[in-house]
């Protein structure tokens, strides 16, 4: 079986640094492995619209930022199709049928689903949309076969929704044979990077709270943000111990640091341990940890601002790729929807054999 990636993003705006250790930082590795055949990135806008309806000007302006952010974390547009989701309408066309094959109830206890709806308050009014866009999500995995999701861990119970309906369809439609495919998700391998804090220390980064470090952002943007970073509370004094749990600072460290960064970076500690050991024992400053966590996420940074400004002087340049992508796309989605209405015997006018039992019915 050929193996194939499909992920993607909602574009509601630029990605950060949550979105890059969850899950971006995977995608590009994965993909210069060369071990999966294909790989679809998408920018899913329809998505997006299921909690932003009313804003589409939003998802209009963002498309493009995420496509930057992509290209330059390093996704190839030479081995990853970046595409457009609503550009490829046989999605939609899956998702109706999809939707026959999961109940309401089910799609209410999805999770993520539930607290997304507490969030945005939808408790009294959820769009019906909105309720089923982990059926859509499912289109937009099965539609290219993918075997790998890579993905943030909020996204687990999206995955397992794709795998329930493609049990109930290939059970319901298969005739003994697999028709589509039963998708893993690949979620990183350590805690931390499953779920970033903010820079105020709360529990995720999002853009509504204000707590983002993006990947787009200046050398100076991050140095302000850095320098006022959610640390320990209690740790007054340089000479007070402190707190190195729930201390952001240095959950930040654990995602990035490496122990090459010290020498260069640091050279009084040979590794994060013994900082952390010198913090918690007191007699060691915020201020210095901050300059450390400076230092290493402009390194990581660097080269994707770089990237960056490249593309950024080439915007026509960027939408070709995006076209390109989306063509390759399209031609995938399409081959599974005739697939699929072939499975369940809706292809109607490619079927002489039903036609001639029409016809025969009547003139017998
Ligand atoms: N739900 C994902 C997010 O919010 C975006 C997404 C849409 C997606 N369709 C997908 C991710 C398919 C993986 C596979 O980030």
């Amino acid at each position: 079986m050929e193996k194939i990636i499909l992920t993607g993003d909602r574009p509601t705006g630029k990605l950060h640094l949550g979105h890059y250790v969850g899950s971006l930082k995977r995608r590009v590795q994965l993909q210069n492995t060369g071990d999966f055949d294909k790989i679809f990135i998408m920018i899913a806008d329809a998505q997006a619209l299921t909690d932003n309806f009313d804003n589409p000007e939003k998802i209009r302006q963002n498309i493009i930022e995420v496509a930057l952010d992509y290209l330059s974390v390093g996704i190839d547009p030479a081995k990853s199709n970046i595409f457009l989701q609503s550009e490829i309408q046989e999605l939609t066309e899956l998702t109706f049928y999809y939707m026959n094959l999961v109940t309401v109830s089910r799609l209410q206890r999805n999770p993520t689903v539930k607290s997304e709806i507490q969030l945005r308050n939808f408790e009294a009014s959820i769009p019906a949309g909105f309720l089923c866009y982990p059926v859509s999500q499912t289109s937009d995995i099965t539609a290219f076969k993918a075997t790998t999701v890579p993905v943030g861990e909020d996204q687990l119970p999206m995955i397992e929704q794709a795998r329930e309906i493609v049990r109930k369809f290939n059970s319901t439609y298969g005739d003994g044979s697999d028709i589509l495919v039963e998708p893993d998700a690949l979620i990183p391998q350590n805690s931390i990077c499953s779920r970033l804090p903010g820079t105020d220390g709360k529990a995720k980064m999002s853009k509504s709270l204000g707590n983002c470090i993006y990947l787009s952002d200046s050398e100076k943007d991050v140095k302000t943000k850095v320098m006022s970073m959610y640390t320990d509370p209690n740790h007054i004094q340089i000479s007070d111990p402190g707190q190195v749990e729930g201390n952001a600072v240095f959950t930040y460290l654990d995602a990035f640091a490496t122990d090459d960064d010290f020498p260069e970076f640091c050279p009084d500690y040979k590794n994060l341990d013994e900082m952390k050991e010198h913090y918690a024992k007191g007699g060691l400053g915020d201020v210095k940890c901050k300059k450390l966590l400076l230092n290493v996420i402009n390194k990581e940074l660097a080269p994707i601002r770089a990237k960056r400004a490249k593309f950024e002087k080439d915007i026509p340049g960027v939408v070709d790729i995006l076209k390109a992508g989306t063509a390759a796309a399209h031609e995938q989605a399409s081959a599974t929807l005739a697939e699929v209405k072939r499975a369940m015997k809706i292809n109607y006018f490619e079927d002489q054999a039903l036609i001639d039992t029409w016809a025969k019915k009547y003139n017998d």
